[in-house]
Parts: C-alpha cells; sequence; structure tokens
C-alpha cells in the first residue's frame, strides 16, 4: 500500500536539515533565544520578500489577529464582518476583544468573502473586515478594497493560509496581505512558510499601524518598563526565527512546487463530473496551501472519505461546519449562511505539500477516478 501523507513535515526537513540544524545551533550558542540577532534578521528577510515597510513577528497566527485589531482603537461593540466559514481565528480574536464579529457568507467557488457578500452586512457600528484568504486562494481584493474605501472600514487581511500568493488590485500585482490596512500570518507547520514550533507576523505599510502594533506585542511599550498602552505579550523566539530565516529562502521553490501539484490534481480531477476541482480567477495567484475539491450533493462524503483512507490516503475536512454554528458564536448570530453551511457539507481537502511525488497523486487520482458511485 502507498504511504501517502496529508503533509510531509520530515521529508521536507530532510532536505534542509545541515542548514537548518546549524541554524539552531547557532542560536543555542548563542542563547539568543528571546528577540535579538535572529528574530531581527528575520524580520529583516521577511520584509524584503514581502516588500513590505513594516513586519512584527509574534507568537502565533492568533496573535497576529488579536494585536491587528488591538492596532485598530476599536471600541467595545464595534462590527467586525468576519467569514463564517472559516478557521474560528479571526471571529475568536474578534469576541476576545469585547468587538462583535458579523459573519459574511462566502462564495460558493472561491470560498472566500466578497463585495457581494459583505455590502448588506454594514451598519453604522461596522469598522473593519476580516479577509481570510482561504485555503491560500486570495479573495477579489480590488473590490472589497473599493468597498471598505466607500464606507471608511479597515482592512485586515488573513493570509496564514495564503503566504506568497498575490492579488491583482486595478492592475497592480500586490503580495496578498499587503493590499489591505494590515496582514497577518502564521507560520504554523503545515504553513507555506513554516517554523518547528508557533509563529506569526504581522505586516503593514502604515508606519502609525505597525508602530501600534509593535508596541502591543511587548507590553504597550515602546521604551522599556514606559508603558503608554495595555498590550500583551506575544513573541516568535529566536529558534523559530532561524529556522524561518532558512525556510524562506526555500519559499519561492516551495510555491511552485504546491502550484505544480495542483496543476496535476487539475488536469485528472476535472473530468470527474461529481467533483469541482479549485477555481483560479483572473485577480489572483493561488499558493495552494490546501488542494480542496467540492463534492458533488449525490456524493456521501464520510463513504469517499473511508474508501480513500482504504487505500492509505488521507484527507481532511476544512472545516466541517459554520462559525455561527459553533456553540461559542451562537450569541452572535442565529442567521444561516447558505453557501457556507453547503460548503461545509461538501468540501474535501486532498493531500498537498511539498514533497508529493508524481505516483503518489497518480494514485490518488486512479482512486478517485475509480470511485463508483
Ligand atoms: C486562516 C487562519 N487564520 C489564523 C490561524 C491561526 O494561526 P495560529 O495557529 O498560528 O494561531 C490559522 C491557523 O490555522 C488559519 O488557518
Amino acid at each position: 500500500m502507498q504511504t501517502i501523507q496529508f503533509v510531509d513535515l520530515h521529508t521536507q526537513y530532510q532536505k534542509i536539515k545541515p542548514e537548518v540544524d546549524a541554524a539552531i545551533e547557532k542560536v543555542i550558542n548563542d542563547s539568543a533565544f528571546i528577540g535579538g540577532k535572529y528574530v531581527n534578521e528575520f524580520e529583516i528577510a521577511l520584509k524584503t520578500y514581502l516588500g513590505a515597510d513594516h513586519v512584527i513577528p509574534c507568537g502565533n497566527g492568533t496573535d497576529a489577529l488579536q494585536l491587528a485589531l488591538m492596532a485598530l482603537d476599536l471600541k467595545h461593540g464595534d462590527e467586525v464582518i468576519v467569514p463564517g466559514f472559516c478557521f474560528v481565528a479571526p471571529a475568536e480574536a474578534v469576541a476576545l476583544l469585547n468587538l462583535t464579529p458579523v459573519f459574511a457568507d462566502v462564495d460558493f467557488d472561491t470560498f472566500n468573502i466578497s463585495a457581494e457578500t459583505i455590502a448588506s452586512l454594514i451598519t453604522e457600528k461596522t469598522k473593519a473586515i476580516i479577509v481570510v484568504h482561504l485555503f491560500g486562494q486570495p479573495a477579489n481584493m480590488k473590490d472589497i478594497i473599493g468597498l471598505a474605501k466607500k464606507h471608511d472600514l479597515k482592512i485586515i487581511e488573513d493570509v496564514a493560509q495564503a503566504l506568497g500568493a498575490r492579488v491583482n488590485v486595478n492592475g497592480t500585482c500586490l503580495q496578498a496581505g499587503l493590499a489591505g490596512d494590515i496582514g497577518c500570518t502564521s507560520f504554523f507547520p503545515s504553513k507555506n512558510l513554516a517554523c518547528f514550533g508557533d509563529g506569526g507576523a504581522v505586516f503593514s505599510n502604515d508606519d502609525e499601524l505597525a508602530k501600534k502594533v509593535r508596541m502591543m506585542a511587548n507590553h504597550g511599550q515602546q521604551k522599556k518598563y514606559t508603558h503608554e498602552l495595555i498590550g500583551v505579550n506575544s513573541r516568535l523566539d529566536g529558534i523559530q526565527a532561524a529556522i524561518l530565516t532558512v525556510k524562506l529562502k526555500q519559499l519561492g521553490i516551495y510555491l511552485l512546487t504546491r502550484r505544480r501539484v495542483a496543476a496535476f490534481y487539475n488536469e485528472r480531477l476535472d473530468k470527474i463530473n461529481w467533483l469541482q476541482i479549485p477555481l483560479e480567477t483572473e485577480y489572483e495567484a493561488h499558493s495552494y496551501n490546501q488542494y480542496t475539491i467540492i463534492l458533488d450533493p449525490s456524493i456521501h462524503r464520510a463513504h469517499l472519505v473511508a474508501y480513500l483512507k482504504e487505500k492509505g490516503i488521507p484527507t481532511m475536512v476544512y472545516y466541517p461546519g459554520t462559525l455561527p454554528e459553533q456553540q461559542a458564536y451562537q450569541v452572535f448570530s442565529k442567521e444561516s449562511l447558505r453557501n457556507s453551511k453547503e460548503l461545509s457539507k461538501r468540501v474535501l481537502s486532498l493531500p498537498m505539500h511539498t514533497e508529493l511525488e508524481p505516483d503518489q497523486q497518480q494514485f490518488i487520482c486512479n482512486a478517485l477516478i475509480n470511485y463508483k458511485l
């Protein structure tokens, strides 16, 4: 039986092991565990890669979202629009700060919120939108920026799943995360750029917002023991930063590989009439953190998952429910989001990583092609 992994971190590490191990050893030898040289080096490297004016490394992607929101100076009860079909972190950060998450439906074909799904939710209390570029596919930022400008709303982009993806905004190609006001990312081990533990970053071209985020992440201080704001402690540690500096050099290749893996799937799976392959639009370059298909309603997803599992093919369901349906979030909305709900029943993510071999992919595709309805 094939041994196919959903994500293969071990093989990826083996290919850069000497460099990663040397980088870790240096941090240990220098005892530069918190802040210092290696975190600064990574910050500069990521700034250069993104072409961002400011990068603020932090503890994880959820912290990044919280820090971005804290920097916006919102007040209790202000509303922030978040996707209803998504990982919980954006809604969670909003709710934790005593703000009100307002759940927007997503487009069925892109999994993302759009100007159309957001527009009717805007009220006098709306102050910001968190756009999540789900599965690595950027949302239509041109239209969302247009809407946000009209209503004077701030845009936080969550690129935890989409670092390195690009968006086209009025003919300009931008890094996902730099089209809005603040970008937030995660370096969780399965992400496009990933460390060996927890890590995250906030980035922005807005000097004031970036200054505030940096203070917020460091107990509200610019100068040691001078606390101008009530902040938190959220740090990327030296070992993770050193690993990320090594891996950032590979990010271009990793992204190309993800796109190649996706193209292989697309070519073969497009012929199957009971599933829909991921859409690529003219306004974005997908970074394929996940390869997520949509099953026809006639397909019993649990049966298909069991059939694939029997053949040694792991799959994941991101996400099996919508956020407003979750117990903790029902207090904010009872509204049913049609597309979100439908997607939560019909999505299936296939193995997608930088080490997937063509013969393994062919095996996965054959298994799907031969699936008896
Ligand atoms: C879209 C999205 N936002 C935020 C996060 C949170 O990142 P972290 O796990 O680093 O806190 C994740 C993590 O999976 C995510 O997928």
